[in-house]
């Protein structure tokens, strides 16, 4: 764990260039060495957590504009990454804020992150997806780029949602979010993306944040 902390602080930078510039993420950008390096040289395998997705930005965002929805609740940040919606519940207040990924290395990238923030957030490693999981809120960010992942994913947020959660899902228009998938939805927000984002994401321009109804 030592080596990968290591590894995370040599490769990523302290950045603030994103929608929620309140809070510092150590990320890996166009000014880090590694972004230009040869594959062979990145010590990480998929660091999906090295970024701040643009569907990860507006949730936290919208968390921290609308801090009452997570205070005194339990929140998990499903899929967390760099941990962004987790540490956005913690600065709201939230009794607990839970970042929840499969990948080992973006957990300790989360805690990084929560530490550079000065808050406290708990973690998991475990797949939550099809699970029956105890919290009042679930925050999912970018999590609807791949066909497959978005189905399973999806009926668990419906579950979720009819259990009597709040469902917060940032997306900037992956086509995971069917037309099907979205009349299930009400759109809270909009929020139009900085320019780096925009150019390391394909020309999405803006991502939104969707509850997902509880029927
Ligand atoms: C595109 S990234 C989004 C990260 C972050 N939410 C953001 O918007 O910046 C997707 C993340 O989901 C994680 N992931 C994929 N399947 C997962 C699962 N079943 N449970 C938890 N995390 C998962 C990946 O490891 C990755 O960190």
């Amino acid at each position: 764990m030592k080596n990968q902390i290591l590894q995370i602080i040599k490769h990523t930078i302290v950045s603030r260039a994103h929608l929620t510039p309140e809070m510092a993420l150590r990320l890996l950008t166009p000014q880090c060495a590694l972004w230009s390096a040869p594959v062979e040289d990145n010590p990480f395998k998929d660091p999906y957590w090295a970024f701040y997705w643009p569907g990860g930005q507006a949730t936290a965002r919208y968390i921290l504009d609308n801090k009452h929805l997570v205070k005194e609740r339990v929140v998990i940040d499903v899929g967390c990454g760099c941990g962004a919606g987790a540490i956005a519940a913690a600065m709201g207040n939230a009794r607990r804020a839970v970042a929840n990924d499969i990948d080992p290395v973006a957990i300790i990238a989360s805690q990084l992150n929560a530490q550079l923030n000065g808050v406290a957030i708990a973690t998991s490693s475990e797949d939550l997806v099809d699970t029956v999981c105890s919290c009042d809120v679930v925050l999912v960010g970018d999590m609807l780029y791949d066909e497959e992942f978005a189905d399973r994913l999806f009926s668990w947020l419906t579950r979720s949602a009819r259990e009597g959660k709040l469902v917060l899902i940032g997306d900037p228009g992956r086509h995971g979010l069917t037309g099907e998938r979205r009349s299930q939805l009400s759109l809270l927000g909009t929020y139009p993306l900085p320019k780096d984002t925009c150019q390391e994401n394909y020309g999405y321009t803006d991502a939104n944040v969707w509850r997902l109804k509880a029927n």
